[in-house]
């Protein structure tokens, strides 16, 4: 259920998810009526308006909104688990004030829907890391994973308290063959490709047996406009859903890779990452996603990782 007059504004476009997802919502709802922003122009995205725009200014923020009428922002300028930790105090500010920014203008009407995503860093090392709940006890250690937390409750606050019509969902690690991935710990599953086949080897930054959710980027961006357009009445969490994607570990996505490219080698040298996703999920259950909205995922590792190579070739 979609309304073809809304406007749409995606800021923090030019990253791994935003050059995907401005690429799906306009064929939604036209290129012209898709606008990206972000702190610098973006090559993949040449057709959608654009603006340069810093989401920690919230007056420029507002200039964007007017001059375009948008009536649905997708917030995705953040900094992510790797880089955060690099940066603490600024990965807060980002996260924080930009989500702030986003749902104060929301809640004034200047907009009429939110999207916002979390991510499995939620979550942390006193979880059950194995078939991970939607509802348990969540003590992230990264600065990034605090600042989702926060973000998950200010965003149920605003809906509670104002009626933002803000939606969410907590992402595995993103798997996709047109953009590159922005400073996680999961970009080992993107740039594993790369190298396999450049070079035929990869030296990886995780241990082999180091299980996360992982997600194909279709599915990530398919599960990403059915919330937006789900009846609001349907979005029952309004802190932010658990995503399954698919549970492996860098032995495993290798050996898949190998049946591809046989002569594939992979190598191990762990580093400040390794800790990082040691304190999160190895398998997540999405139980409240499925009934609430419908959601179905639709790939497997297999089909992942024939789809990447297929279309990285
Ligand atoms: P990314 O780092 O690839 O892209 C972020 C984009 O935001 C960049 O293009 C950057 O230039 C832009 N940006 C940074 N600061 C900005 C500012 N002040 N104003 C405007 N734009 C700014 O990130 P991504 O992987 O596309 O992630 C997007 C969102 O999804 C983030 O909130 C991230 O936490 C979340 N997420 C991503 C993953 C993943 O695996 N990629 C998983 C879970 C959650
Ligand atoms: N993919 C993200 C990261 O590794 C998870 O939110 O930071």
């Amino acid at each position: 259920m979609y309304n073809k007059e809304d406007k749409i504004l995606i800021i923090g476009a030019g990253g791994q998810i935003g050059i995907e997802l401005v690429q799906e919502l306009s064929l939604l709802y036209g290129s012209s009526n898709v606008i990206a922003a972000d702190l610098k122009p973006i090559e993949a995205l040449e057709v959608n308006p654009f603006e340069k725009l810093d989401v920690l200014d919230k007056d420029a923020l507002l200039g964007v909104i007017k001059k375009h009428k948008i009536s649905h922002v997708y917030l995705l300028a953040a900094l992510l688990s790797a880089t955060g930790e690099q940066n603490p105090m600024f990965a807060w500010k980002l996260n924080m004030e930009g989500l702030f920014n986003v749902l104060d203008l929301a809640k004034e009407k200047h907009i009429s829907r939110v999207y916002w995503p979390s991510s499995i860093a939620v979550f942390g090392p006193t979880t059950p890391r194995i078939n991970t709940p939607q509802y348990t006890v969540m003590e992230p250690t990264t600065v990034y994973g605090i600042s989702k937390q926060a973000g998950e409750r200010w965003c149920e606050w605003y809906f509670h308290k104002y009626g933002v019509d803000v939606r969410s969902l907590r992402y595995p690690g993103l798997i996709g063959w047109k953009s590159a991935p922005g400073g996680g710990t999961t970009d080992y599953a993107v740039h594993i490709f790369h190298e396999a086949l450049k070079n035929k080897t990869y030296e990886c930054f995780l241990s082999a047996d180091t299980a996360l959710p992982m997600m194909h980027m279709e599915d990530a961006i398919r599960a990403t406009i059915e919330i937006m357009h789900a009846p609001a009445e349907n979005i029952k969490i309004r802190g932010s859903y658990n995503l399954a994607g698919i549970s492996f570990t860098p032995e495993q996505i290798a050996a898949e890779i190998k049946k591809h490219i046989p002569d594939f080698t992979i190598t191990y040298k762990t580093d400040f990452r390794q800790d990082i996703a040691n304190s999160w999920p190895q398998s997540i259950l999405e139980d409240e996603a499925r009934n609430d909205w419908k959601w179905s995922a639709k790939y497997n590792l297999p089909s992942l990782v024939k789809n990447m190579l297929q279309n990285l070739a």
